[in-house]
């Protein structure tokens, strides 16, 4: 059993630190971690007795993973352009010809709620289906406030009609809109938009505990960027941002200096990004899925970003153009092949860091006395398989907050 327990979020050396119990055992009360040791210590408290006993029979427990970094909310793939980047085209020759998100803005505007939903329903048993019990979702497809508010109101049926956690981000700074592109005063009129209309609606409804900003070439400028994410605090939601992905712009030292939850991507990052990461609370948290979708060969430098303390996480970064994957083991998978990390370090970017990054570590991210129950169990006989194998599903059992969400037994911890 890897608890993971003890200092977090780690940095550095700290990142191999799992916490590992060799035959170990919980005591779950109420869906609540109650007890964690080895078999023999649980076993032995009088409340242990009368519990429901669960023999995973001697598989690799760990925390459900934490994917703190989706686009959950999508109609339809983007197969067609799928084969344009197979042929050579860019994702950013892409985007200029108005697909990319607008592509995807097109096909979730037409979109009924309860086609948004089903989809998101399915996806969400399948994030199940791989470990994962917490998911961050963004808004972002919507870019009218009719269609980003339908997709938050969505994030919140879905948090209350299926159990994997869902963490809700606003990023209606996505890119610019359509109807706001090819005008001089577009972008500006359109970040009026979010301030004037999206964000007070989205405060006082509590539609998202996050605002995102995509800080990009072809999307915001670091003070858009910055102008959009102050607005978002004023309303207590607390800025998170993708960052460094497509070039340079100097977003992650904005993420740093607004106190972000976390910046996001970072392939294109220098060394002065990598010691300011360092040194800060903001979590680095890496996608190397986009990297391996796109054919990409610049993945983030985990190894120099952990080298120089940084928190790192790990995400599957789930969206229709960049990462349409769910699975955050193939996650861990290219974390160590292509990013350096070892499987301990990659189990640890996925669990108690990730929980950090979305403001659950005291709730989530390790298997301690006083957490949620939420707990994935792997088909292995050893944690390092759990990367080592890619393209399967090891995962045999899932378990949110004591409930068994996925596996072959239905039953109540
Ligand atoms: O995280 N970079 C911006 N957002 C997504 C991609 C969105 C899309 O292409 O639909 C990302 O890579
Ligand atoms: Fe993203």
């Amino acid at each position: 059993m890897l608890t993971l327990g003890g200092r977090g979020p780690r940095r550095g050396n700290s990142l191999s630190n799992l916490a590992l119990i060799h035959d170990g055992a919980l005591l779950v009360r109420d869906g609540v971690i109650a007890a964690v040791g080895t078999r023999a210590q649980v076993e032995a408290l009088p409340e242990a007795h009368a519990a429901e006993k669960l023999d995973l029979g001697g598989r690799v427990a760990l925390p459900g993973f934490i994917d703190s970094h989706t686009h959950l909310i999508h109609a339809a793939s983007r197969a067609e352009e799928y084969e344009l980047k197979i042929a050579g085209a860019s994702y950013e020759e892409i985007a200029r010809k108005g697909g990319g998100i607008l592509n995807s803005v097109k096909k979730l505007r037409a979109a009924t709620s309860e086609a948004l939903k089903s989809r998101a329903m399915a996806a969400l048993r399948q994030f199940a289906a791989q470990g994962t019990t917490t998911v961050e979702a963004k808004s972002g497809y919507g870019l009218d406030v009719a269609s980003e508010l339908k997709i938050l109101r969505l994030h919140k049926e879905l948090a209350a009609e299926q159990p994997v956690e869902i963490v809700s981000t606003f990023l209606g700074a996505h890119v610019v809109p359509p109807e706001y592109r090819g005008k001089a005063d577009g972008a500006e009129r359109y970040l009026k938009l979010i301030e004037e209309n999206l964000l007070p609606e989205i405060g006082e409804r509590r539609l998202a505990e996050f605002c995102d900003v995509f800080c990009d070439r072809g999307a915001f400028t670091v003070e858009q960027s910055k102008r959009v994410l102050q607005a978002g605090r004023q309303w207590g939601l607390e800025p998170r941002m993708h960052a460094e992905q497509l070039s340079r712009t100097g977003a992650a030292r904005l993420a740093i200096l607004l106190r972000a939850a976390s910046c996001d991507h970072l392939q294109h990052v220098n060394k002065s990004d990598i010691r300011a990461l360092g040194k800060s609370q903001t979590v680095a948290t890496l996608l190397p899925g986009c990297d391996f979708h796109l054919g990409l060969k610049r993945y983030a430098p985990a190894r120099a970003l952990i080298d120089a303390g940084a928190i790192v996480a790990l995400a599957t970064d789930y969206n229709p153009g960049t990462s349409p994957t769910l699975s955050m083991p193939m996650i861990l998978s290219l974390a160590c092949t292509q990013l350096r990390m070892t499987p301990a370090e990659a189990i640890t970017a996925a669990t108690i860091n990730a929980a950090y990054a979305l403001r659950r570590e005291k709730q989530a991210g390790s298997l301690e006395v006083g957490k949620q129950a939420d707990i994935a169990v792997f088909e292995v006989a050893d944690y390092r398989e759990i990367p080592y194998y890619f393209g399967v599903n090891h995962c045999w059992m899932t378990v949110k907050r004591g409930r068994v969400i996925h596996g072959v037994k239905q039953a109540t911890l």
